[in-house]
């Protein structure tokens, strides 16, 4: 099978890496994919993640026979629809199913009419009114900006004054562009966060297991809000019965609902939760793509082969008889540039990777990496590495990862040093 994975930061290395291992796989491909992903991958820098046309046009010069997309940017713009017209299969949801990510106000509505649990929520898009009502809810709320905003246009907010400035910066300022142009403001839900991982074909679910990432920057959850400084799987918050009241009241209803709304999901489901102390699952948002940080833990933990998954979904004949096995825990630590999430150095050599990647279980995903000019790496990007372990418990899995960790050094890196804490303090 020609397999064509579209991105270019260490969910793609991960997807790929994972992919390699597959006997089904006999050429892969990348757009535009990097430098580390080039040890795995023929890939085409010119063809850019966003750029439907060229990627049409890529998958039939190289006769692809699977395209798997990592981003969700190109799947809300259409790019399934375009290459199942042209008959290539395509692994992610139609633009109208990605609209679980990429109108809240949809998601919340399609989640409001199915009965599938989540936050209180009410949709403005005149500010004066949005205003009025976080005056009148008078505690805690988040503020929401209805588009894709990469993951920036969440304001958790405590009260009515920081809420009234977050309405300011989104509606007025428009500080997320058009993403603003209309805001959820919710219920702010308490619990302990983890994401969940589905694949299914529209029809049939293949489920995987549950993931924790680290958002902020800093320990102890300090600091600002980043793309993931780390992630780990599978969460011990979730466990059997909690997984089960996921798949009866989020994940079956959500697969059920897209399909009975005539927009069947076909791709991962990425389930957002909050989990309260009794273990009650509530949906805090819906992702139509792998997570990153968490595909990394996600993809080193599993056993067995990801490809009949992913074409299997693609197709629409998904083995749903097809148990997907967890063996081991992994952790997967980000070396971070100093300045991230803000402004940062590129250029910084990176040594110890191979030294890194030698030890036992670790897998060294590149998130944000260049070819130096003497043949190695240098830093090119504000999350830059992945260091990935895998080991018999999250515990042995974290050392693992920190060793590595250890080993490789550029100047200014940055990484958090409690990463999967939560998992070994419960
Ligand atoms: P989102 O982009 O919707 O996942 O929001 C980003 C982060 O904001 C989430 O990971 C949560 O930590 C937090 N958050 C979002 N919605 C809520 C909510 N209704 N209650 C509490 N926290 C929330
Ligand atoms: N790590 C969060 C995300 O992929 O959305």
């Amino acid at each position: 099978m020609r397999i064509l994975v579209v991105g270019s930061g260490g969910r793609e290395h991960a997807l790929l890496w994972k992919i390699a291992q597959s006997p089904l796989a006999s050429a892969l491909h990348a757009a535009p994919g990097s430098a580390a992903i080039g040890e795995l991958a023929t890939c085409h820098p010119d063809v850019k993640a966003n750029d439907l046309v060229a990627l049409q046009a890529l998958a039939e010069r190289e006769a692809i026979d699977l395209v798997v997309v990592g981003p969700e940017d190109p799947l809300a713009a259409g790019l399934t629809d375009r290459l199942r017209a042209a008959g290539i299969a395509v692994f992610g949801p139609t633009a109208a199913a990605a609209q679980l990510e990429a109108s809240k106000t949809f998601a919340k509505q399609f989640m409001a009419r199915h009965g599938i649990p989540s936050a209180a929520f009410a949709v403005f898009d005149s500010l004066d009114a949005a205003r009025a009502h976080v005056r009148e809810l008078g505690g805690p709320c988040v503020v929401k900006a209805d588009g894709l905003a990469a993951g920036k246009g969440v304001a958790v907010c405590d009260g009515p004054e920081d809420a009234e400035a977050a309405l300011d910066e989104m509606m007025r300022e428009r500080r997320f562009g058009d993403a603003g142009a209309t805001v959820v403001i919710e219920e702010r839900m308490q619990g302990e966060e983890a994401s969940y991982y589905a694949i299914s074909d529209g029809e049939r679910v293949v489920t995987l297991t549950a993931a924790q990432d680290h958002k902020r920057a800093l320990d102890g959850d300090c600091g600002e809000n980043t793309g993931g400084m780390g992630a780990y799987a599978p969460a011990p918050v979730v466990n059997d019965a909690v997984e089960k009241r996921i798949l009866e009241e989020v994940v079956h209803p959500a697969i059920r609902g897209m399909a009975s709304d005539g927009v069947p999901y076909t791709g991962v489901l990425y389930v957002g939760l909050m989990i309260d102390a009794s273990g009650a699952p509530r949906v805090v948002e819906f992702n139509v793509r792998f997570g990153d940080p968490e595909t990394q833990p996600l993809l080193v933990g599993m056993q067995g082969d990801l490809v009949p998954l992913l074409d299997g979904a693609a197709r629409g004949r998904l083995d749903n008889e097809a148990a997907v096995g967890f063996r081991d825990a992994a952790v997967c630590v980000v070396l971070a540039s100093g300045g991230y999430p803000r402004s940062y150095p590129s250029g910084k050599p990176i040594t110890g990777l191979e030294a890194a990647a030698a030890q036992e279980g670790v897998v060294v995903f590149h998130a944000g990496t260049r070819r130096a000019a003497d043949g190695g790496f240098e830093t090119a990007g504000g999350r830059v590495l992945g260091v990935t372990a895998r080991g018999v418990s999250v515990a042995e899995a974290r050392e693992r990862a920190y060793a590595a960790c250890d080993v490789i050094a550029f100047e200014g890196a940055h990484r958090r040093n409690d990463i999967a804490s939560r998992a070994l303090d419960r």
